[in-house]
């Protein structure tokens, strides 16, 4: 049992013996929340969970004159602003010329099996209706004849629980929505961690922290992509949480558009948080008999550390939410030719490119920017998607035969919610730009497609589709390389200018799902300009995404670390570039490139023409390297070992789920003379009793996780001879295999 009712005291109850999520009717009809975390055994009556304690001061308003009953002190599950509560609402909806104070009462439930998906958005979905199991509230505001319906659905083996909110407008006006959060979940106190990833380009998503003060404390994006500033996760933790012990929560907004994650301490020092799309700038028009549906908040609850939050995030991404066909499908070798020739090149380098990796056995050869219009530099062409002749005279037919001659498979990238005021499409269609009549502001000399206008995104279906089927194309890179301005459609009454946004990111679904029903052997890699929209709803179609422009492997301990938080390893894209790097000019060895790269989706961003013969002979090892072990980096446990945040060291691996193999990355920023700290890594995830071979060596699991694997000598100014590491951007990667038939009498 997923679900438990408990009609008479109006309680519900999911649990799935690893979390417990618990709420009620209060007397005044909302509801109230009771508890979420590990799994509680179940009874009738929860009912004492209920804080009761309502403080006598002059400032709590009070319900019916009851002490002990206050919206203001009681932990809500959906609340509304107006009735006594004074903290930041989850939800905001009104009538036009009428009093505007929801009131929203619980009228009925039900429960189903399964999951049902959320219309024209991305959600967790699942294959059999037993994986999970789905909570639906109504509740009622009778003065509004709007119903409310709050979706709860729990996985039946998974600390996870996702949430949205839909409404229909039952009444006979229209109603305006300012407000619709995916969640809100108030925890009885502040002693938490406020742990995010934020950056910009070229350092997206690193790991930062702070203690959760009185007042709000946010996160958010009004760029009209998740954005590389803030990615859509929030994790609160216990002040001892580790990597690998205590108590967190993480919450992930399945949204790729202007979002909000908050939490609000109050006055007694109680949390509220709310993720959902971001009010500012955000009204929704919705007609009688409408419906309107917000995102989805995927809610994670580990008493295991960062790594046990991670990992059920990783799970669940891995199983219920990256499309099915890619779940156990292998993703290709690639390499990408945009640090290698930027925009200048023709039929003949490129050729010369993919035949020299075909070579090192590299499986797929992407074509990124510059291969339509006249698209000599970001200035022009964005939108004429159809091939440049000056540069490849014989066409993609052509280039896409002798690529497949070489037994390679063919990508393009394609920018398709973009176009140049340089272009033919603008000078055909100036009013498909978004912006108002009179101000456009550039970004890298280019505007923004208008994907709130459903012909827009047909015409770009038509394009992209008939080049995909002439071309047979493997593979897109689906890029989007500026934020939006002026967020305005020239085709959207006045009125309705509050739907901009979130029409804009629903054409952006619409395009990528239709592409993806109809072509569902095309691997999409999504990107904007990096990882400007690494968030879950773009994993849902895409199940790699670039992670980020910085191809530096030094800067990357820090993506990929902060990335993994949220997101399994093997949707980050990750490639070896020539040094000294484009982003860093730092020189990093190639085996330290690659070590960081294994782990994600591998790739090469560099001219295989320049590699001398050493090099292209270590390369060829490393792609046997990962071809063997992908299919562990893609099934795999992770687990965060040591932090890039916190050290000079960082480490991390990945254990296979019956704990018979593991990767393990180890990496040393700058060297420390004559040192010998970290001579010795402690593992994780292993099996205690297994015996392990590593390293020419056999180790039990315990005796990996608790005294650590051996690493190899360090260089210490005088042991030249024997040392096996050494300077600086140093790296090792282990591999572990049990050996089953290994008994502790044989050691
Ligand atoms: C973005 C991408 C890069 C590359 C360029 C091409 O910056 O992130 O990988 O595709 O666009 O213009």
């Amino acid at each position: 049992m997923m679900i438990h009712t408990n009609l008479k005291n109006k309680q519900f109850h999911l649990t799935n013996g690893q979390v417990s999520y618990i709420f009620n009717v209060m007397k005044n009809g909302h509801l109230g929340h009771l508890y979420y975390g590990n799994a509680l055994r179940h009874r009738n009556d929860f009912s004492h969970l209920q804080t009761v304690d309502v403080p006598t001061a002059a400032s709590c308003h009070v319900y019916e004159d009851d002490p002990a009953f206050s919206l203001e002190t009681l932990r809500q599950e959906y609340p509304a602003y107006g009735n006594s509560d004074f903290r930041e609402p989850a939800i905001h909806v009104g009538i036009e010329n009428a009093p505007n104070v929801p009131n929203f009462t619980y009228d009925s439930y039900k429960i189903l099996k399964g999951k049902p998906s959320l219309k024209g958005l991305p959600s967790t979905y699942i294959n059999e209706a037993y994986e999970a199991s789905t909570l639906q509230i109504i509740l009622k505001d009778e003065f509004l004849h709007v119903e409310l319906a709050l979706n709860y659905t729990i996985f039946q083996d998974k600390p996870v629980i996702t949430r949205s909110a839909s409404i229909k407008n039952n009444g006979t006006e229209k109603l305006i929505i300012e407000r619709l959060m995916g969640a809100s979940l108030d925890l009885p106190d502040k002693d938490f961690i406020f742990t995010h990833l934020a950056g910009t380009w070229s350092r997206e998503r690193h790991v930062k922290e702070r203690k959760l003060e009185m007042g709000i404390q946010a996160i958010s994006s009004l760029r009209g992509a998740s954005s590389h500033h803030h990615n859509p996760f929030l994790a609160l933790k216990r002040p001892f949480t580790t990597e690998h012990t205590g108590e967190v929560y993480g919450f992930n907004f399945v949204y790729s558009s202007n979002f909000i994650m908050q939490v609000e301490v109050d006055h007694y020092d109680t949390a509220r948080l709310t993720a959902g799309i971001h009010p500012f700038g955000f009204k929704w028009n919705l007609k009688p008999h409408e419906v309107f549906q917000s995102p989805e908040v995927v809610m994670v609850y580990s008493d295991q550390g960062l790594n046990g939050m991670s990992q059920a995030f990783h799970n669940l991404y891995r199983e219920h939410l990256i499309p099915n066909h890619w779940r156990k499908e292998e993703r290709p070798i690639l390499i990408n030719n945009w640090e290698a020739t930027y925009f200048d090149f023709n039929e003949e380098k490129l050729v010369n490119i993919a035949k020299s990796a075909s070579e090192l056995g590299i499986e797929l050869f992407v074509l990124d920017d510059g291969w339509f219009g006249k698209r000599n530099d970001d200035t022009s062409s964005l939108g004429d998607w159809h091939v440049d002749l000056n540069k490849l005279p014989n066409g993609l037919e052509s280039l896409t035969k002798e690529i497949s001659e070489l037994g390679m498979k063919f990508g393009l990238w394609f920018e398709p919610e973009m176009i140049s005021p340089n272009s033919d499409l603008y000078r055909e269609h100036p009013d498909w730009a978004v912006g108002t009549p009179h101000q456009h502001t550039l970004g890298r000399n280019q505007l923004v497609l208008d994907f709130s206008r459903p012909e827009i995104v047909d015409y770009l279906y038509e394009k992209m589709a008939e080049i995909i089927k002439r071309t047979n194309l493997s593979y897109i890179k689906w890029d989007m390389n500026r934020n939006i301005t002026e967020a305005f459609s020239q085709k959207l009454a006045l009125n309705q200018q509050g739907e901009f946004f979130h029409r804009y990111i629903l054409g952006v679904y619409n395009l990528y799902e239709r592409l993806t029903n109809e072509f569902p052997n095309v691997l999409f890699e999504s990107c904007a300009g990096g990882g400007g929209r690494f968030d879950p709803g773009m994993m849902y179609y895409a199940p790699q995404a670039w992670t980020s422009d910085d191809t530096d492997a030094i800067e990357r301990l820090k993506i990929q670390y902060g990335t993994s938080f949220a997101y399994p390893v093997y949707s980050m894209g990750s490639h070896v570039s020539a040094v000294p790097n484009h982003q860093t000019l730092r020189t990093t060895p190639l085996s330290t490139r690659a070590n960081t790269a294994y782990f994600g989706t591998f790739g090469y961003e560099l001219d295989p023409l320049k590699l001398s013969e050493d090099e292209r002979l270590e390369i060829k090892e490393q792609i046997s390297f990962y071809k063997k072990h992908r299919g562990l980096i893609r099934d795999g446990l992770f687990y965060q070992l040591l932090s890039p945040f916190s050290e000079n060291e960082t480490a991390w691996m990945v254990v296979s789920q019956d704990q018979s193999e593991a990767l393990v990355g180890y990496y040393k920023v700058l060297a420390t003379p004559n040192s010998l700290k970290q001579q010795t890594l402690q593992l994780s995830g292993l099996n205690e009793a297994k015996a392990y071979q590593v390293a020419g060596r056999i180790y039990y699991g315990d005796e990996l996780m608790q005294a650590g694997l051996q690493l190899p000598t360090e260089f210490n100014g005088v042991n030249s001879s024997s040392a096996k590491r050494g300077g600086d951007f140093q790296s090792n990667v282990f591999y572990i295999k049990s050996i089953e038939d290994l008994h502790f009498n044989d050691l």
